[in-house]
């Protein structure tokens, strides 16, 4: 048993998504979460800038004595999980990016759509994943760059972000055809709906949820999995922006869910 907390960090509040899965899947689990609220998004960001915000959320984190990190960011996952996982070797370290391929390959899928932030695409890192484990595997990637600031701003639900997904989908669902999907943001859950209704012949794949099987397993194989902690959940967040709060009410309606301001300086 251990009842030290899960760290988790987001350039906002798409990593609460993954926290929403492991409160499913693993309800005694305590949860210290960061969003990087001030400097979000991190998708136009360059590969030392996102290193760099990462680590100093990491020591942020590891300053609170987590049992395990969750990087609910595949645009950190992309660029900084092997820098993160030197710089604390005896902390596991999990990422969203390789449970996803992972669950990709061994259902057989050929044709996988990616849809994640420019960053992450520019990393080609989904593609070359998938096809180390599947030489045959037909990868299309596409950037939609829109889509995480107008998250942030809490249009999830409003006829704006219906048709930014038709925007960025419609020439590439037609243009590959293909008919599994990799929502390779962990914000994208979040608008999961729309694309459910448009393209409801793909099935899609969320980041968010597959990594929290792997910390599952990780878990209960170490024996550390929490029970009867009385530690509450903390968030932290470097802007409490208004828009920020009320997505985090919705998402948290009903839970003793408190949200805290934290500047991490240099
Ligand atoms: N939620 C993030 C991801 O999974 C980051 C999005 C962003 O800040 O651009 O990539």
């Amino acid at each position: 048993m251990d009842n030290r907390p899960i760290g988790f960090f987001d350039s906002g509040l798409g990593g609460l998504t993954s926290v929403h899965e492991l409160h499913k899947r693993l309800p005694e689990e305590k949860v210290i979460y960061y969003g990087d609220t001030a400097r979000t998004p991190y998708g136009s960001k360059s590969p030392e800038t996102i290193k760099t915000f990462a680590t100093q959320i990491v020591d942020y984190l590891v300053s609170k004595n987590p049992k395990m990190i969750i990087i609910a960011c595949n645009t950190v996952t992309s660029w900084a999980l092997d820098s993160l996982r030197e710089r604390y070797p005896e902390i596991p370290i999990l990422g969203v990016i390789e449970p996803t391929v992972r669950r990709v390959v061994s259902d057989g899928c050929k044709r996988v759509g990616v849809i994640a932030t420019k960053a992450t695409i520019k990393s080609d890192i989904y593609g070359r994943s998938l096809k180390s484990l599947d030489p045959e595997m037909q990868v299309y990637s596409l950037a939609c760059p829109a889509l995480v600031p107008l998250i942030e701003e809490g249009f999830t639900d409003s006829e704006i972000m219906e048709l930014t997904v038709k925007h960025y989908m419609d020439d590439f669902v037609r243009d590959h055809d293909f008919d599994h999907l990799i929502l390779g943001c962990t914000h994208y859950p979040l608008v999961a709906k729309h694309i459910r209704k448009h393209y409801p012949g793909i099935k899609l794949y969320n980041s968010s949820a597959e990594v929290i099987k792997d910390a599952a397993k990780i878990l209960t194989e170490n024996d550390m999995l929490a029970k009867g902690s009385e530690l509450r959940d903390r968030y932290y967040a470097s802007d409490l922006s208004e828009n920020f709060i009320a997505m985090t009410d919705l998402l948290f309606a009903g839970t003793d869910f408190k949200i805290k301001f934290i500047k991490l300086e240099d």
